[in-house]
This record gives structure tokens, C-alpha cells and sequence, in this order.
């Protein structure tokens, strides 16, 4: 059955559910294309509702029979559910439903994947198991028995009993129907446990396919190491008997922080050396504490609707943010935090998806797990832990934990916390989860009689549907240098609360030179007139680590903008500079890998387009090219022994240290590879025996265009891990020619080992076909058709993923007048596909605006 016709939902439409659940009993027995589902629920009216209309969410179910207290019902059914006269009292519900795992291709609700059954209900993926009202405001202890053939059987809880062919969980926590999983099939186990702080044991288990589990002691790692940080940071202690993770290869995102069965994408969780790069094994880790942090962060407490989707996920992000930078180096980890917040939350903000964090409507929820809700509402949490200090920012999460654990709140809950912890008004600061865009901010100086002025302007811009947007609460962390590159005012949080403001500093010898949002301390673009001399002063010398490697890239995005239109741009301070960072004995080489990185292509042509020009994608790809080529030149004399310096003895270790050094090696060797055409490359690759090497190698050879045999090599030696295969194709189309992308991935998209049924390997080609912007944005068209294709034609099988896909459209509007109008003829080609999904419908119709 299809969706009916698209509903907008609105946050002001809110309103309490009419009856609550006391508690549910499931029954499943499991086969892959008739599953029975059978269903206890006690239910009673809630006091606090307005009305005593009984509605249960129901989609793509059969009935097979229901009754009330034990009496025989016939429920009148819609496509979004079913209704029924029921008694002004409490009452017990059962159905049996059917349901058809092995047609679920949408991956949402039960559904298998290589042969084991599992689920995914966030957000609203419990209505296609049963019917039950599923909203995140009622909240029950389940109980779950499975009944099947299958060894493993898994759901949230406790195991509470098992015999031939059947097992029971409880989960005596109550929770909301979308942190319900199951999980069933032929698993094994890596097996460990922890003690909690009050000494309890807690069983940990982390399941895979069999053939997997080699690829499980990093992530078992991670989960401990998370364990114990909420324990010492936040107070949190674990509060089931055990703890389970499951990988499973067909998943729509990375992974899902269902009540103690975290059910994971095998890429966000199976790692090991031969097969994951640096880069993998960071982020796993990040994602493992994610889930595992959710516990107290959305579970215990979670959201009342979707609308407070950041109350649990900023939050959440926040939290994973923290424990990176201490398992990790800080500074690195901001300046990657940063970096994929511009990547993917500002070029969100600037375009027609632009929104709110918490925002006022939507038509399909899956649509809103976005960079904004995400990252944009981690940094408000990290801006209000600034305003606020790290004492209060504590005491408020324990009146947090204290006063709403088993609730389903609002962002307004967080934020109440928050005033009276420290008696501050937050209604100002609370324009951050309500007005879309990214604030603009703009910076002057002057400095007159030992006085320092810094004069700061602010304006947010426009964005669909919101306009005339008032100034915000923004704290801008300043501190100055003087001459010889001394800090003469440590860090000091400016708070920024009006349209324009001015700030003196006294008493200064000598007008000094300003480090501005130091740390990123607010998501915002900021500008002011700063002198290529300043810049490379402030590379050279800001003790704010993340200022320093700011500094660079501000200069580096000033050569190509100057490139790309054709003016005469800071080449040479900014070679000068880079030289002098290589040489610097003091910096780590993480930090010299991350500021010998350019800006990405699609970075300059968003700051092309705010400049006011209409970026050209091969342009922008030309100066990169060149500058590329003229750093390789320019630092010829460094490279060979700092490359050399770079070696590892040591066994491989993904650590911040050696990861670093990895990283360092590798963008030295894609400057070297501009020069000997791929030779060193070519070696690194013969004998590389990690995955970080092999790939990074195989990037550089590839656009070398000497990369035939070694993917071939590699195809063979891998076709049988999926994971490495994905690598595989991804890496053929981000590295590709920009005339050669879109042919490439076309070829690809026919290949044998091509299956878009799997998010991973559909995500592998067009995912990195998006990511190659002057390969897609080929003048031809011929990028947009065949996205356009794909998407359309996955939309019927799986209409998350295609919907999530469109955003490869998001910045259509930079474009000249011949790309936007063939783009527009795409997205219009999707909007008439007969039966587009409300998912893809919804995005389609946003972007075209
Ligand atoms: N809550 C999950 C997480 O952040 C992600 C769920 C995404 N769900 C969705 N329908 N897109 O870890
Ligand atoms: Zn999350």
C-alpha cells in the first residue's frame, strides 16, 4: 500500500496522547515472508489528554484478528492506522499481525539482510512491526519472546528465558516504540565485560555474520572506553545486565541506540588494519560512543516529538565531540569537527534546505536527521557550555539527569535547566534552535591611545520561509597578540547580543593583532579585512591551535578564489608559510596534515557565489590543480625528509599519533606524485600493509592515471569483503578526471558487484559522485541525468536513501543559467515519477524552493 497523499506535521499542533501504555508483550514467530507478530498492550486513558480517540499507527500490516479484553474487535482501518471504540477505562489490546521481512527493501521496520532478520523503527519504523501508537511520548517496559529457527535471538533488555526455538527478553526500562529492536540469525559473538562504578558486571556482546569476527576487538574496545568516560565525565553508569551490538551490512544510516541492542551498519562498526584506514577507525569509535551515550541521552531521557529530535542528538553529538578530543588530540579533533560542519551543515544553511534546528513543520521525519539538527545542534550546546562555564555546564546536566530521567522532554526542558541552574535568561540564546541560517559575522578594529576596538556587526540571512531575522546571543572568543607573537590578552569570551557592537581592550602598549572565534566558539562566517601578512603571522604564530590552522586556510582560500577569477592572489606568503609549518619542529604532524589540505571545491565555489560570482566547477578544480602543483614545487627541498621522518616502526596502531603521521605521509605523497607522476606512489602502494596507505596510494595513482593494474589487483584480493569493496568504488570516482566522473561511475553503476539494494554500495558510486563536484557538475549535464536516474529509480525500493540522495542538488542555485536549468529539469524529472515517495516528493519540492 502506498503513503496516503503527504501530510504536513506541526510542532504547534502538539498534543498529549489519549491513552498511555502500561506495559507490551510481543510475540514473533519468525518466517522471512510471513511473519506473525502478536501483540499484548495494556492501555489507560491519559488524565492529561484532550480527547479519548483511540488511534494506533499501523502501516503495511495485515490484520489477521483483535480483541478487548478478550472480546472480539473489528478496528476500522486507514492507511496511516486504525481506530476503535474502546472503553473509558483501562483495557487490554491484543493483534496478531502479518508482516513480510524478506519484501521490506526500505530497511525500515522488520526487515532482513543477507539472511538475518533485523529491524530499524527510528522514527517511525515501529508501525510497520505492529500496531501500537507510535509517537516518543508513550513510553512502556516490554517484553518480547521470538519464536524461530534461527541460534541467535536477540531483542532490548534482559534475557528472561529460552528454550528450542524460542528466547524472551525484558526490558524493564520504559521507552518509546522507536528504541524497540530485534535481531535474529546464524551470529557469533566477541564476549567481554565491565565493571560498572558501583560494581556492577554488565555482559557485553558484539555480534557479526560469521566471518566477521576478526573485525570486532576495536569496536569491543571502543564500547569500554565509552562506558568508563560517562561514568568520570557525566556520572553515568550503565543500567541493564548487558550490552549488545549487531552489525548488519544493509543499513540506512550508521547505526541505531536501541535500549541495549545498538544495532549497527557494519562500516560504522567491523574495523581491522588490513581493511579499515585511519580515518575508519576514528570515526567507529565516535559512533560507538554515540549509541552508547544515547542511553542516558535519549533513552532514559528522550524527545516528546520529533520536533525535539536535537534535545537528544546534539546533545548526543556533543557528547561523542568531547570524547573524541580526550581520547584524541583536541585540537585536531575541533578542526575535523569543524571542517565537516562548514562541508555539510553551512552548505545546508545557504541553500534551499536550509532550516531550523528545531524545526516548526515537516512531511516526512526521516528527512530532518540532517547536519543541522545534528552538528549545527552540537555547537549550540558547545557555545551554551561556553556562556554558561564548566562548573555550571555540570551542575546543569545533573539537574538534567536528576529532574527528567524517564521523561520524554523538550528542547524548552533543556534550556529551563539551564536558567535555573544559573538564573540566566536564555530566551535570546534560545533564537539559536528557532532561526535557520548561518549569522554573519563582521569584524573592525582601531586603536587609539593604548585602546584596542574590535567592532562587531552581525546579520542572519534569509532563508525559505524566514526572514528579518533578530541578532543573537554569540559568544566570540578573542584573543590578541602583540608583534612578536606574545599573547598580550589570553582568550576572552565577547558576548555578542546586538545587530553591532564594540568591545575596547585597554591599557596595550602597541595595537596588537586580533585571534578571532577562537576554537570555532561559534558556527558562524566571519569576515574582516585581514592582510596576507597578518594571516601567515597568525599560521606562524596563534597559540590557539585552531586559529593557527584557520589562519592557513583563510589564506589558502584566498589564493583560489584569486585564481579562479582571475586576479593575483597571496601565492607566495602562503607557500612561505606552509614551508615554515613543515619545518617547525614543534607542530604535530596531524596539524601539518590538516593545514597542507586545501579547501574543498566545493567550499570556494560556496564563497565564490556569497562573493557574488557564478562559480565554474572546472575552475575551481584548475586552481586546485595548480596551486597543488606549485606547493609540490615549492616545498621540493622539505618533502623527501619529512616524508622520510614519517615512517613507522612500530606495528600498526590507529592512534592519534601514528594516524597523524599517516596522514602527513600521505599529503606529501599526493604533492610528490605531481612531480615523479606517480612513482612513489606507485611503491608505497606495492607494499603497503595497512588499508590507510593502500588507499591513500591507490588515490594518487589513480590521478596519476597509472591505476589500471593496481585496481585490479585490489578488486581481486577484496571482491569478497564489502566493505573494502565500497572503498573500491568509491575511490575510482572521487579521484577521477572531472571529464571522466560521470562515464566512470555509469560504468560502475553496471558493474557485477553493483547492488543498489545496499545503501553502502549505492551511497559508494552516486554518494562519491556528488563528492567529485566538477565531475557532477560536468557541463554536459550528463552528471545531473544520471544521478537523477538512480535516484528515481531507487526511490520505489528504498525512499530514505534516495531522498537523502537529492541533497546532491542542494546548491543548484550558485550556478549559471545553462547547469540550473538542466539541474531544474532533473529534479522535475524526479517530482514526476509515478508514485515518487512522500520522502523524495518532499525534498524534491524543497529544492526546487
Ligand atoms: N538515532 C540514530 C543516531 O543518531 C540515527 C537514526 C536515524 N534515523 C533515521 N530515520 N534517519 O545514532
Ligand atoms: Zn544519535
Amino acid at each position: 500500500m502506498k503513503d496516503a497523499s503527504p501530510q504536513t506535521i506541526f510542532l504547534a499542533d502538539y498534543t498529549p496522547p489519549a491513552y498511555l501504555v502500561e506495559d507490551v508483550h510481543l510475540t514473533f514467530r519468525l518466517a522471512p515472508s510471513a511473519t506473525r507478530v502478536i501483540s499484548r498492550i495494556r492501555f489507560v486513558p491519559n488524565p492529561d489528554a484532550k480527547s479519548r480517540d483511540f488511534f494506533l499507527h499501523g502501516q503495511e500490516l495485515t490484520l489477521i484478528r483483535a480483541t478487548i479484553d478478550g472480546a472480539e474487535v473489528t478496528p476500522e482501518i486507514t492507511e496511516a492506522g486504525l481506530t476503535c471504540a474502546v472503553p473509558d477505562a483501562p483495557f487490554t489490546w491484543e493483534a496478531e499481525v502479518e508482516i513480510d521481512p524478506a519484501g521490506n527493501t526500505a530497511l525500515e521496520g522488520l526487515y532482513m539482510s543477507n539472511g538475518m532478520y533485523c529491524t530499524q523503527c527510528e522514527a517511525e519504523g515501529f508501525r510497520k512491526i505492529t500496531y501500537y501508537p507510535d509517537r516518543p511520548d508513550v513510553m512502556a517496559p516490554f517484553t518480547v519472546r521470538i519464536e524461530g529457527d534461527a541460534p541467535v535471538m536477540l531483542s532490548n533488555g534482559n534475557p528472561t528465558g529460552e528454550g528450542r526455538g524460542w528466547a524472551e527478553w525484558t526490558d524493564p526500562w520504559p521507552k518509546p516504540a522507536y528504541l524497540f529492536a530485534l535481531v535474529a540469525g546464524d551470529l557469533v559473538a566477541r564476549e567481554d565485560s565491565f565493571v560498572t562504578m558501583s560494581g556492577k558486571e554488565v555482559a557485553l556482546r558484539l555480534w557479526t555474520r560469521r566471518g566477521d569476527e576478526g573485525k570486532t576487538a576495536f569496536g569491543m574496545e571502543a564500547l569500554k572506553k565509552s562506558m568508563r568516560w560517562d561514568e568520570e565525565v557525566y556520572g553515568r553508569e550503565y543500567d541493564l545486565d548487558i550490552f549488545q551490538i549487531v552489525a548488519v551490512s544493509d543499513f540506512n544510516m550508521g547505526a541505531m541506540e536501541n535500549k541495549g541492542l545498538n544495532i549497527f551498519n557494519t562500516s560504522a562498526v567491523l574495523a581491522s588494519p588490513e581493511t579499515s584506514t585511519d580515518a575508519n577507525f576514528e570515526r567507529i569509535e565516535a559512533i560507538i560512543a554515540h549509541e552508547y551515550f544515547h542511553n542516558w541521552t535519549g533513552n532514559r531521557i528522550t524527545c516528546r516529538d520529533w520536533f525535539q529530535l536535537s534535545l537528544k542528538e546534539g546533545l548526543t553529538v556533543f557528547r561523542d565531540q568531547q570524547f573524541t578530543a580526550d581520547m584524541r588530540s583536541a585540537a585536531v579533533s575541533r578542526i575535523e569537527d569543524v571542517m565537516a560542519l562548514r562541508g555539510r551543515q553551512f552548505r545546508e544553511d545557504n541553500g534551499p534546505l536550509a532550516h531550523q534546528v528545531q524545526p516548526d513543520s515537516f512531511v516526512e521525519i526521516n528527512n530532518f536527521y540532517t547536519a543541522t539538527v545534528y552538528e549545527k545542534g552540537a555547537e549550540v550546546i558547545r557555545m551554551l557550555k561556553a556562556l554558561v562555564g564548566d562548573d555550571d555546564w555540570r551542575r546543569a546536566l545533573d539537574l538534567y539527569f536528576d529532574r527528567h530521567d524517564g521523561q520524554a522532554c523538550t528542547i524548552d526542558d533543556w534550556l529551563k535547566v539551564f536558567e535555573d541552574t544559573t538564573g540566566r535568561d536564555l530566551s535570546q540564546f534560545r533564537l539559536w534552535y528557532k532561526q535557520a541560517g548561518t549569522p554573519r559575522l563582521t569584524v573592525t578594529d582601531d586603536f587609539a591611545e593604548g585602546t584596542y576596538t574590535l567592532t562587531i556587526k552581525q546579520q542572519t540571512p534569509d532563508t525559505p520561509g524566514q526572514t528579518d531575522k533578530k541578532p543573537m546571543l554569540i559568544p566570540v572568543a578573542v584573543g590578541l597578540l602583540n608583534p612578536n607573537g606574545d599573547e598580550v590578552v589570553p582568550t576572552r569570551v565577547l558576548e555578542v547580543t546586538e545587530a553591532e557592537q564594540s568591545f575596547a581592550f585597554e591599557g596595550l602598549a602597541a595595537k596588537p593583532i586580533p585571534s578571532l572565534l577562537r576554537g570555532f566558539s561559534a558556527p558562524v562566517i566571519l569576515t574582516r579585512d585581514t592582510s596576507a601578512e597578518e594571516r601567515a603571522f597568525l599560521l606562524a604564530h596563534d597559540t590557539d591551535p585552531f586559529n593557527r590552522w584557520e589562519a592557513g586556510r583563510a589564506l589558502a582560500k584566498d589564493v583560489l578564489t584569486a585564481k579562479v577569477t582571475g586576479r593575483d592572489g597571496p601565492e607566495r606568503p602562503y607557500l612561505d608559510a606552509l614551508a615554515a609549518l613543515l619545518r617547525d619542529e614543534g607542530a604535530d604532524p596531524a596539524f601539518k596534515a590538516l593545514a597542507l589540505r586545501q579547501p574543498g571545491e566545493d567550499d570556494i565555489a560556496q564563497t565564490l557565489f556569497d562573493a557574488g560570482h557564478s562559480p565554474d566547477p572546472d575552475r575551481i578544480h584548475d586552481a586546485a590543480e595548480t596551486l597543488k602543483q606549485q606547493a609540490a614545487e615549492h616545498l621540493q627541498d622539505i618533502i623527501p625528509r619529512l616524508a622520510a621522518e614519517m615512517t613507522i616502526d612500530a606495528p600498526y596502531a590507529p592512534d592519534a599519533e601514528q594516524s597523524g603521521k599517516r596522514a602527513l605521509r600521505l599529503g606529501l605523497l599526493d604533492l610528490t606524485t605531481r612531480l615523479d607522476g606517480g612513482a612513489e606512489a606507485e611503491a608505497v602502494h606495492a607494499v603497503a600493509d595497512n588499508m590507510t596507505l593502500s588507499l591513500g596510494s591507490l588515490g594518487c595513482l589513480i590521478e596519476a592515471g597509472r591505476a589500471e593494474a593496481a585496481l585490479a589487483a585490489f578488486h581481486a584480493r577484496w571482491q569478497d569483503d564489502a566493505l573494502v569493496l565500497d572503498k573500491w568504488f568509491t575511490t575510482q570516482i572521487v579521484h577521477a578526471a572531472p571529464g571522466d566522473a560521470v562515464s566512470i561511475a555509469e560504468r560502475l553503476s553496471r558493474h557485477p558487484d553493483f547492488n543498489m539494494k545496499n545503501p553502502n554500495r549505492f551511497r559508494a558510486v552516486f554518494g562519491a559522485l556528488a563528492m567529485n563536484p566538477a565531475g557532477f557538475h560536468a557541463a554536459d549535464g550528463s552528471g545531473y541525468r544520471l544521478m537523477a536516474e538512480w535516484i528515481a529509480r531507487l526511490d520505489p525500493v528504498n525512499p530514505q536513501i534516495a531522498a537523502r540522495m537529492t541533497t546532491a542538488f542542494e546548491t543548484w542555485r550558485r550556478y549559471d543559467g545553462d547547469r540550473k536549468q538542466m539541474i531544474r529539469g532533473a529534479l522535475e524529472g524526479i517530482a514526476r515519477t509515478p508514485g515518487l515517495s512522500s520522502d523524495s516528493g518532499e525534498m524534491v519540492a524543497r529544492i526546487l524552493g
